[in-house]
């Protein structure tokens, strides 16, 4: 067991046990090229200000880039008894470079190193998660221009509404997942702060540049008060939100995927390349992606609520509870990741049944509202012209007919404003492209929408 650089006051050394329940090498050493990347910073800096000499930052530097190889080789020994990742590199720093390694640490606490690599952290996989919905973005926005005419039905409390158009539905998630794309871009804003300089809580007695570490590690700046520099977690609480939203988007859309490739339904049907079997039933082709992307949402809500939880009750500043912030986040980051990437392109690939949406569409007396609002144009209230048609609806219900089925002189039975022009109203064609209003569903707005999205795909490629 190796000495702890703070043993310095303990008699006894930690029980074996406790050494191992209060690591989090075995977890955070997933942060170690974030880890380097602060130190050497943090090296230069000392140097530049004359807390260390040139010479001496050089070799911490050099020793720090030996360090990155050697676990980039795989020849790194993480090892439980250094607690964590900034003491296992520091350790081995200090075995490479000799005592001048202890230097490193000079106005530097643990406590605003592990803030600094959480950030820095966050920031790079906000970019990969960015990465990923804009690909699943295009390739929404691809389908929807290759199926514009398609017709299904749109649903309200999964009865059959009004016909849309299946592009139509497609661009509602784009709307979805633009979003999401914002939310990450918006927390990136607030989390691109360094805390490095904070110290353990109350600033350092050294003459440091902050401004200097924070411009070479990519931020904004420093962040202003070092007490809440090594508090706050927010912009982990605020990434694990942002992604819990993004999950509960997939988890709708999977859940209709999953719906809609029912043999009953049978909207559309996934490639065999994104399905499974049963061990017993061999007729059986199972949606597992869009379920497993359903059951893995609740983990990733399970994430933001344990940060939530970890949080509330804590008091300023740094508590060790802190710690149990990474194994949820890296939790989350993989498997939004993963989401995002085996959805794309299991959408991209799946084969739309036009035919049979369109059947459906024809089901349910999707073009009722059509027929009200033909009542209307004629010069009769809504909720009136609204009954009227109720009442023609249960009409056809009773005789087994569809609305456009219905003759002029049955129609008429309910509304004698019915006329023969009635038919150019309730069809499927005529009710989606008469829904034209902004951001409705007529094939003219939706490409408006689709123009709208390839200019925001522009934007952010
Ligand atoms: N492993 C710790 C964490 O992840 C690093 C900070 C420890 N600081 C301390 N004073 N114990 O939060």
């Amino acid at each position: 067991m190796s000495e702890k650089p703070w043993a310095g006051r303990f008699n006894l050394p930690t029980d074996k046990f406790v050494e191992e329940f209060n690591a989090s090498i075995y977890f955070d050493k997933r942060l170690y090229k974030f880890d380097i990347k602060g130190s050497i910073a943090h090296a230069v800096m000392l140097s530049r200000q004359g807390i260390i000499a040139e010479s001496e930052a050089r070799a911490i530097v050099a020793g720090l880039e030996q360090v990155l190889d050697e676990i980039e080789k795989g020849e790194f020994n993480f090892d439980i008894g250094d607690e964590d990742i900034h003491m296992a590199v520091e350790k081995r720093l200090t075995e490479i470079v000799g005592p001048v390694g202890g230097k490193l640490h000079t106005s530097r606490s643990r406590n605003d190193q592990v803030a600094v690599d959480v950030r820095m952290y966050i920031m790079y996989e906000a970019e990969t998660v960015k990465a990923y919905l804009i690909n699943l973005i295009r390739v929404l926005v691809d389908k929807a221009i290759n199926h514009i005419g398609v017709v299904m039905p749109g649903f309200t409390h999964l009865q059959t509404g009004q016909p849309i158009l299946f592009s139509h539905y497609l661009m509602a998630y784009f709307q979805m997942f633009k979003r999401d794309f914002q939310r990450i871009n918006d927390l990136m804003i607030r989390a691109n702060y360094c805390p490095l300089g904070a110290g353990a809580l109350a600033g350092t007695t050294f003459p440091i540049d902050r401004n200097y570490t924070a411009n070479t590690l990519g931020f904004y700046g420093p962040t202003e008060n070092s007490i809440d520099s090594v508090s706050d977690r927010d912009f982990v609480i605020e990434f694990l939100s942002a992604a819990s939203i993004c999950m509960m988007h997939l988890s709708r859309f999977s859940e209709e995927i999953i719906l809609f490739s029912n043999p009953d339904v049978n909207f559309i049907t996934l490639t065999d390349d994104y399905c499974t079997g049963s061990s017993i039933m061999p007729q059986k082709k199972n949606p597992d992606i869009p379920e497993l992307i359903r059951g893995k949402t609740g983990r990733v809500y399970g994430s933001l609520v344990t940060m939530l939880t970890i949080m509330k009750g804590l008091p300023l500043a740094y508590n060790k509870d802190m710690q149990e912030d990474k194994e949820p986040l890296f939790d989350a980051v993989d498997t939004l990741l993963a989401s995002l990437k085996v959805f794309a392109p299991m959408i991209e690939k799946m084969n739309v049944n036009v035919d049979k949406m369109r059947q459906s569409a024809g089901k349910g007396y999707s073009t009722a509202t059509d027929l009200a609002d033909y009542l209307v144009r004629k010069g009769i209230p809504f909720r009136e012209a609204h009954h009227i048609v109720g009442k023609t609806v249960a009409y056809a219900i009773d005789n087994n007919k569809n609305l456009e089925d219905l003759s002029v002189n049955e129609m008429q039975m309910f509304s004698k404003f019915i006329e023969n022009d009635v038919y150019n109203y309730i069809t499927l064609d005529a009710s989606v492209n008469s829904r034209n209003s902004y951001g409705g569903t007529s094939a003219e707005s939706v490409m408006t929408q689709v123009k709208l999205a390839k200019s925001f795909l522009d934007d952010n490629l």
